[in-house]
């Protein structure tokens, strides 16, 4: 009976979505007449912020098939894992908790175990996880996330295992149902995949070619947002300041952030993330006349060495990056600038680290995330030759105590200032305090009402803890 449904599924996308959802929603009730209960589901993310985005949009798909959302990953019906694959730590993460749920519980036979994103588009991955995680019977990848109501329906109909990974990209399905972990915030996709090609990097292998959306499309999107209380948005792509190459006559990206900044509602606007060769002249001006986009940059270094530079094909070198760095320090003095920093690229000396760390004390970051080199499997690092672990390690913890030591000093900067904080939850350890975020991203906790949670707020920045500040609302 259902088979013959399926093939009444209508051939074009969004709609064959929300046909299958429809039929997910019938054969998950008949599920749970079998098992008298009702279905839950549970997702875990890893990586980065387009794996939290399309988390959301599944998560959305879950919910109108009528599935419950749970916390308990152990106890869930369907479990699914969105995979990160940027540094091989990610991937045996992922292998040690799949792992620790290779129990009877999980080997039920009417459980559902999906595993999706950046790591199923890896050579080697799915065979691996067919021979030695058994359990797991979804596997799909990151080009088709829209798919999960067909291919939870194929399982709910009695398939054993269905895989569906595609090699390539096809066209951009959107609107599709998503749910937000903040009602108030959200992400917004501008661009799928990555050009660049940084020698080190796996993400345009798992991602595929960037794509950028059309820009009706993402300004649509916002203002729906908007109309359903959005007041912070974050223009998500790995490198947003090519937005719209090669879309025919496409508004560049700071044009774009104008047309967001129209919108009615939208209080703040991020975005990230910006690779330093493209971010243009015309993004600081727009930033400069904006009081909607946030004072924040995250503009990835990766190394201070102009010779690895070239080596990692990142096309600036280390006087560009201070260039830059410095003119947003000088014409956006309120603005934060981050930065990713990679430390044990091939053929990395400690005389590269001495240029990363002069950069690193010119620019004095607000933050950094630093990343000891991964090597990732066909990528062209990966023949290069490498760094022993042993001197990475040190060199690690020299860049580690520059970015810590600057950045300490760059947050206690702040300390009486009065700014406006967007409050996001209440505080993890302490309840009667708020936890919220600053136009320049940095966090602040502050005794509060739970009643503000989704507000903007004025906080009094009293007592900087090195990474976040203690403070009072004014
Ligand atoms: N090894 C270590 N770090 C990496 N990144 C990307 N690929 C690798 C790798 N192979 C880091 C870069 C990038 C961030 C998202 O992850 O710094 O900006
Ligand atoms: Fe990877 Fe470079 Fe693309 Fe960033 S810009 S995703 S580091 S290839």
């Amino acid at each position: 009976m259902n088979d013959l449904k399926f093939e009444m599924a209508p051939e074009t996308e969004p709609e064959r979505q929300y046909f299958f959802i429809e039929q997910g929603a019938v054969l998950r009730k008949q599920k749970e007449e079998e098992l008298k209960h009702p279905l839950t589901y549970h997702v875990t993310t890893f990586g980065c912020q387009m794996n939290a985005k399309d988390s959301e949009k599944m998560k959305g798909i879950l919910n109108e098939m009528g599935f419950i959302n749970c916390d308990d990953e152990k106890s869930a019906d369907l479990v699914l894992f969105n995979t990160c694959t940027i540094r091989d730590n990610a991937n045996q993460k992922f292998y040690g908790h799949l792992g620790s749920l290779n129990d009877k519980n999980h080997r039920n036979k009417d459980r559902i175990t999906a595993v999706c994103g950046c790591m199923m588009q890896e050579k080697g991955c799915v065979e691996k996880i067919r021979n030695s995680y058994k359990f797991v019977n979804i596997i799909f990848g990151t080009h088709n996330i829209y798919k999960l109501a067909e291919l939870v329906c194929l399982k709910l109909a009695g398939e054993n295992f269905v895989c569906d990974v595609w090699d390539k990209p096809k066209d951009i399905v959107e609107d599709i149902p998503s749910i937000r972990k903040y009602p108030f915030k959200a992400g917004v996709n501008i661009m799928y995949g990555c050009n660049n090609y940084c020698t080190y990097c796996i993400v345009p292998y798992v991602r595929g070619a960037e794509r950028s959306r059309e820009a009706k499309e993402i300004l649509m999107e916002c203002e729906k947002l908007a109309s359903e209380g959005v007041k912070e948005i974050m223009l998500l792509g790995q490198n947003v300041n090519s937005y719209g190459n090669g879309i025919k006559d496409s508004i560049s990206f700071p044009e774009l952030l104008k047309e967001v900044e129209k919108i009615e509602g939208i209080e703040r606007i991020r975005f990230m993330t910006s690779h330093p060769k493209d971010l243009s002249d015309e993004l600081i001006t727009v930033m400069k006349g904006s009081n909607k986009i946030c004072r924040h940059i995250h503009l990835p270094l990766q190394s201070g060495s102009s010779r690895i530079l070239k080596a990692m094909n990142r096309r600036y070198s280390k006087e560009q990056y201070l260039e830059l760095a410095l003119k947003i320090r000088k014409e956006l003095p309120d603005t934060a600038i981050t930065t990713d920093i990679i430390v044990g690229f091939p053929g990395e000396t400690p005389e590269d680290v001495d240029e990363t760390i002069d950069v690193i004390k010119k620019v004095r970051f607000d933050g950094a995330f630093t990343f000891i080199y991964s090597k990732r499997a066909g990528t062209p690092a990966a023949s290069m030759e490498q760094v022993d672990p042993e001197l990475v390690k040190k060199e690690f913890n020299r860049v580690l105590e520059a970015v810590n030591k600057e950045s300490k000093e760059m947050a206690a900067l702040n300390t009486g200032k009065t700014e406006d904080v967007l409050v996001d939850d209440i505080n993890e350890q302490d309840e009667r305090l708020l936890t919220g975020r600053m136009s320049n991203n940095m966090t602040v906790h502050f005794p509060g009402e739970r009643s503000l949670i989704g507000k903007i707020v004025n906080v009094r920045l009293e007592e900087c803890k090195g990474f976040y500040y203690v403070g009072s609302m004014v």
